[in-house]
Protein backbone atom coordinates (compact mmCIF):
# COMPACT_ATOMS: atom_id res chain seq x y z
CA UNK A 1 0.00 0.00 0.00
CA UNK A 2 1.10 3.08 -0.45
CA UNK A 3 2.08 5.87 2.12
CA UNK A 4 -1.18 8.23 3.01
CA UNK A 5 1.17 11.59 3.51
CA UNK A 6 4.69 11.83 1.20
CA UNK A 7 7.60 13.89 2.42
CA UNK A 8 5.07 15.90 4.56
CA UNK A 9 6.63 18.63 7.36
CA UNK A 10 4.65 20.45 9.36
CA UNK A 11 5.04 22.87 12.54
CA UNK A 12 2.52 25.14 14.00
CA UNK A 13 3.92 28.10 16.18
CA UNK A 14 2.40 28.34 19.48
CA UNK A 15 -0.25 31.06 19.05
CA UNK A 16 -0.26 30.14 15.27
CA UNK A 17 -4.11 29.82 13.33
CA UNK A 18 -3.78 27.02 10.81
CA UNK A 19 -6.48 25.86 8.22
CA UNK A 20 -5.80 22.88 6.22
CA UNK A 21 -7.67 22.52 3.00
CA UNK A 22 -7.98 19.78 0.64
CA UNK A 23 -10.28 17.58 -1.47
CA UNK A 24 -11.52 14.15 0.52
CA UNK A 25 -9.18 11.69 0.63
CA UNK A 26 -6.03 13.99 0.14
CA UNK A 27 -5.00 12.96 3.65
CA UNK A 28 -6.05 15.62 6.62
CA UNK A 29 -7.11 13.83 8.64
CA UNK A 30 -4.43 11.45 8.93
CA UNK A 31 -2.47 14.49 9.07
CA UNK A 32 -4.28 15.90 11.91
CA UNK A 33 -4.87 12.55 14.11
CA UNK A 34 -0.83 12.11 13.75
CA UNK A 35 -0.24 15.43 14.60
CA UNK A 36 -2.30 15.31 18.05
CA UNK A 37 -0.98 11.91 19.20
CA UNK A 38 -4.31 10.27 18.12
CA UNK A 39 -2.55 7.94 15.65
CA UNK A 40 0.99 7.46 15.67
CA UNK A 41 3.31 7.29 11.82
CA UNK A 42 4.13 3.99 10.21
CA UNK A 43 7.52 3.09 10.84
CA UNK A 44 7.85 0.98 7.74
CA UNK A 45 7.02 0.67 4.28
CA UNK A 46 5.09 -2.38 2.76
CA UNK A 47 8.31 -4.71 2.43
CA UNK A 48 8.49 -3.97 6.34
CA UNK A 49 12.01 -1.99 5.40
CA UNK A 50 12.37 1.04 7.91
CA UNK A 51 11.86 4.79 6.26
CA UNK A 52 14.49 6.75 6.50
CA UNK A 53 14.40 9.44 8.08
CA UNK A 54 11.69 8.11 10.29
CA UNK A 55 8.75 10.11 10.92
CA UNK A 56 8.55 11.86 13.68
CA UNK A 57 5.79 13.51 16.06
CA UNK A 58 6.58 16.40 18.85
CA UNK A 59 3.51 17.43 21.27
CA UNK A 60 4.20 20.27 23.23
CA UNK A 61 8.27 19.75 23.55
CA UNK A 62 7.84 15.43 23.74
CA UNK A 63 9.41 12.95 20.92
CA UNK A 64 6.18 11.03 20.72
CA UNK A 65 7.71 8.35 19.77
CA UNK A 66 9.72 7.81 23.28
CA UNK A 67 6.64 7.52 24.63
CA UNK A 68 4.23 4.46 25.60
CA UNK A 69 0.32 4.28 24.64
CA UNK A 70 -0.34 5.02 28.25
CA UNK A 71 1.82 8.21 28.51
CA UNK A 72 1.13 9.35 24.95
CA UNK A 73 -2.69 9.31 25.93
CA UNK A 74 -1.92 11.23 29.14
CA UNK A 75 -0.03 13.76 27.19
CA UNK A 76 -2.84 14.19 24.90
CA UNK A 77 -5.66 14.46 27.66
CA UNK A 78 -2.84 17.42 28.97
CA UNK A 79 -1.95 19.45 25.77
CA UNK A 80 -4.12 18.66 22.92
CA UNK A 81 -7.88 19.51 22.39
CA UNK A 82 -10.03 17.60 20.07
CA UNK A 83 -12.95 18.60 18.32
CA UNK A 84 -14.78 16.46 15.56
CA UNK A 85 -17.45 16.94 12.99
CA UNK A 86 -19.80 14.80 15.49
CA UNK A 87 -19.10 15.73 18.90
CA UNK A 88 -18.58 12.45 20.91
CA UNK A 89 -20.61 13.61 24.27
CA UNK A 90 -21.55 11.39 26.69
CA UNK A 91 -24.92 11.63 25.83
CA UNK A 92 -26.39 10.61 29.71
CA UNK A 93 -24.02 12.64 31.02
CA UNK A 94 -24.48 16.94 31.81
CA UNK A 95 -22.79 19.18 29.26
CA UNK A 96 -20.92 20.18 32.39
CA UNK A 97 -20.52 16.59 33.51
CA UNK A 98 -18.88 16.21 29.97
CA UNK A 99 -16.72 19.25 29.90
CA UNK A 100 -14.95 18.31 33.71
CA UNK A 101 -14.32 14.40 32.50
CA UNK A 102 -10.89 16.01 30.92
CA UNK A 103 -10.05 17.77 34.25
CA UNK A 104 -10.99 15.22 36.81
CA UNK A 105 -8.80 12.48 34.54
CA UNK A 106 -6.02 14.92 34.19
CA UNK A 107 -6.23 15.18 38.36
CA UNK A 108 -5.03 18.77 38.79
CA UNK A 109 -8.58 20.20 39.89
CA UNK A 110 -10.79 18.80 42.74
CA UNK A 111 -14.69 17.27 41.70
CA UNK A 112 -16.11 20.41 42.80
CA UNK A 113 -13.01 22.39 41.11
CA UNK A 114 -13.55 20.88 37.64
CA UNK A 115 -17.24 21.63 37.48
CA UNK A 116 -16.42 25.09 38.28
CA UNK A 117 -14.28 25.67 35.51
CA UNK A 118 -16.42 23.62 33.30
CA UNK A 119 -19.59 26.04 34.41
CA UNK A 120 -17.14 28.97 33.47
CA UNK A 121 -16.50 27.60 29.96
CA UNK A 122 -20.02 26.57 29.18
CA UNK A 123 -20.83 30.22 30.16
CA UNK A 124 -18.24 31.86 27.93
CA UNK A 125 -20.10 30.05 24.97
CA UNK A 126 -23.24 31.30 25.80
CA UNK A 127 -24.75 27.79 27.71
CA UNK A 128 -24.41 28.98 31.21
CA UNK A 129 -28.36 28.12 31.00
CA UNK A 130 -27.82 24.70 30.11
CA UNK A 131 -24.90 23.38 32.41
CA UNK A 132 -27.26 20.67 33.79
CA UNK A 133 -28.67 19.53 31.01
CA UNK A 134 -28.18 15.51 29.53
CA UNK A 135 -25.74 16.54 26.38
CA UNK A 136 -28.79 14.10 24.39
CA UNK A 137 -31.13 17.06 25.31
CA UNK A 138 -28.97 19.75 23.44
CA UNK A 139 -29.81 21.31 19.76
CA UNK A 140 -26.85 20.03 17.22
CA UNK A 141 -25.04 23.30 17.65
CA UNK A 142 -25.12 23.23 21.65
CA UNK A 143 -23.31 20.30 21.35
CA UNK A 144 -20.86 21.42 19.39
CA UNK A 145 -20.16 24.42 21.70
CA UNK A 146 -20.10 21.97 24.69
CA UNK A 147 -17.39 19.74 22.58
CA UNK A 148 -15.43 22.66 22.41
CA UNK A 149 -15.63 23.81 25.95
CA UNK A 150 -14.21 20.26 26.85
CA UNK A 151 -11.60 20.44 24.01
CA UNK A 152 -10.32 23.60 26.10
CA UNK A 153 -10.85 22.13 29.53
CA UNK A 154 -7.08 21.41 30.23
CA UNK A 155 -5.54 24.38 28.61
CA UNK A 156 -4.45 22.38 26.05
CA UNK A 157 -1.20 24.28 24.20
CA UNK A 158 -3.22 22.96 20.47
CA UNK A 159 -6.67 22.75 19.43
CA UNK A 160 -7.18 20.24 16.38
CA UNK A 161 -10.71 20.48 14.54
CA UNK A 162 -11.56 18.24 11.91
CA UNK A 163 -14.58 19.55 9.85
CA UNK A 164 -15.64 21.33 13.26
CA UNK A 165 -18.99 22.58 11.28
CA UNK A 166 -19.41 19.44 9.05
CA UNK A 167 -22.51 18.71 10.76
CA UNK A 168 -24.09 22.31 11.54
CA UNK A 169 -26.10 24.85 9.83
CA UNK A 170 -24.94 27.90 8.53
CA UNK A 171 -25.79 30.04 12.01
CA UNK A 172 -24.08 27.21 14.17
CA UNK A 173 -21.25 27.29 12.00
CA UNK A 174 -20.72 30.50 12.07
CA UNK A 175 -20.65 30.49 15.81
CA UNK A 176 -17.92 28.16 15.97
CA UNK A 177 -16.02 30.24 13.67
CA UNK A 178 -16.22 33.26 15.69
CA UNK A 179 -15.43 31.14 18.76
CA UNK A 180 -12.33 30.14 16.90
CA UNK A 181 -11.74 33.39 16.20
CA UNK A 182 -12.12 34.56 19.78
CA UNK A 183 -9.83 32.13 20.57
CA UNK A 184 -7.38 32.26 18.17
CA UNK A 185 -7.23 36.26 19.57
CA UNK A 186 -6.41 34.82 22.67
CA UNK A 187 -3.40 33.02 21.23
CA UNK A 188 -4.79 29.54 21.11
CA UNK A 189 -3.26 27.29 18.97
CA UNK A 190 -5.51 26.29 16.36
CA UNK A 191 -5.41 23.49 13.35
CA UNK A 192 -8.59 23.22 11.57
CA UNK A 193 -9.54 20.94 9.03
CA UNK A 194 -12.11 21.95 6.67
CA UNK A 195 -13.31 21.49 2.79
CA UNK A 196 -15.56 25.12 3.70
CA UNK A 197 -13.11 27.26 1.43
CA UNK A 198 -14.58 30.63 3.27
CA UNK A 199 -14.17 28.64 6.59
CA UNK A 200 -10.95 28.07 5.76
CA UNK A 201 -9.70 31.67 5.05
CA UNK A 202 -10.34 33.16 8.64
CA UNK A 203 -7.24 31.49 9.54
CA UNK A 204 -4.07 33.45 8.81
CA UNK A 205 -2.18 30.18 7.78
CA UNK A 206 -3.51 28.20 5.09
CA UNK A 207 -2.35 24.74 4.04
CA UNK A 208 -3.73 22.97 1.11
CA UNK A 209 -3.53 19.14 0.64
CA UNK A 210 -3.92 16.60 -1.93
CA UNK A 211 -3.03 13.20 -2.58
CA UNK A 212 -0.92 12.87 1.03
CA UNK A 213 0.86 15.99 -0.14
CA UNK A 214 1.23 19.61 1.53
CA UNK A 215 0.22 21.68 -2.23
CA UNK A 216 0.50 24.88 -0.65
CA UNK A 217 1.03 26.29 2.69
CA UNK A 218 0.67 30.46 2.25
CA UNK A 219 0.48 32.71 5.48
CA UNK A 220 -1.57 36.04 5.10
CA UNK A 221 1.44 39.10 5.74
CA UNK A 222 1.85 40.23 9.15
CA UNK A 223 -1.01 43.20 9.50
CA UNK A 224 -3.54 42.90 12.66
CA UNK A 225 -2.14 39.26 13.37
CA UNK A 226 -1.00 40.94 16.46
CA UNK A 227 2.46 39.43 18.23
CA UNK A 228 2.03 36.16 16.45
CA UNK A 229 4.87 33.57 16.83
CA UNK A 230 5.33 31.42 14.41
CA UNK A 231 7.46 28.19 14.88
CA UNK A 232 11.09 28.80 14.22
CA UNK A 233 12.43 26.04 11.87
CA UNK A 234 14.03 22.97 13.93
CA UNK A 235 12.36 24.29 17.51
CA UNK A 236 10.60 21.57 18.03
CA UNK A 237 10.82 21.67 21.80
CA UNK A 238 8.60 24.69 22.07
CA UNK A 239 6.30 24.14 19.96
CA UNK A 240 2.94 22.57 20.58
CA UNK A 241 3.14 20.22 17.76
CA UNK A 242 5.33 19.45 14.94
CA UNK A 243 5.01 16.13 12.06
CA UNK A 244 8.17 15.73 9.78
N1 LIG B 1 -5.82 4.16 9.09
C1 LIG B 1 -5.63 4.19 7.78
N2 LIG B 1 -4.84 3.28 7.18
C2 LIG B 1 -4.62 3.31 5.86
N3 LIG B 1 -5.15 4.22 5.03
C3 LIG B 1 -5.96 5.14 5.55
C4 LIG B 1 -6.24 5.19 6.94
N4 LIG B 1 -7.06 6.24 7.17
C5 LIG B 1 -7.26 6.80 5.97
N5 LIG B 1 -6.62 6.16 4.99
C6 LIG B 1 -6.57 6.53 3.57
O1 LIG B 1 -5.77 7.70 3.51
C7 LIG B 1 -6.27 8.62 2.58
C8 LIG B 1 -6.50 9.94 3.24
O2 LIG B 1 -7.56 9.83 4.16
P1 LIG B 1 -7.98 11.01 5.13
O3 LIG B 1 -6.81 11.45 5.91
O4 LIG B 1 -9.16 10.53 5.89
O5 LIG B 1 -8.38 12.15 4.10
P2 LIG B 1 -9.27 13.45 4.29
O6 LIG B 1 -9.44 13.70 5.75
O7 LIG B 1 -8.50 14.51 3.60
O8 LIG B 1 -10.56 13.17 3.61
C9 LIG B 1 -7.51 7.99 1.98
O9 LIG B 1 -7.14 7.42 0.75
C10 LIG B 1 -7.90 6.92 2.99
O10 LIG B 1 -8.56 5.86 2.35
MG1 LIG C 1 -11.18 13.76 6.88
Amino acid sequence: MNPVLRGVSLEIGSREYVSIVGASGSGKSTLLYLLGGLDRPTQVDAEGKAFDPPSRVYIHGADTQDLDDAALAALRNEQVGFVFQFHYLLKEFSAQENVALPMLKLGRLSRSGAMDRAAELLKQFQLGDKIRRPANRLSGGEQQRVAIARALANEPSVLLADEPTGNLDRKNSQRVVEIFAELSGKGQAIVMVTHDQALAQRAPRIITMEDGLILSDTSSGGGGGGDRETGRQGDRERMPVSYS
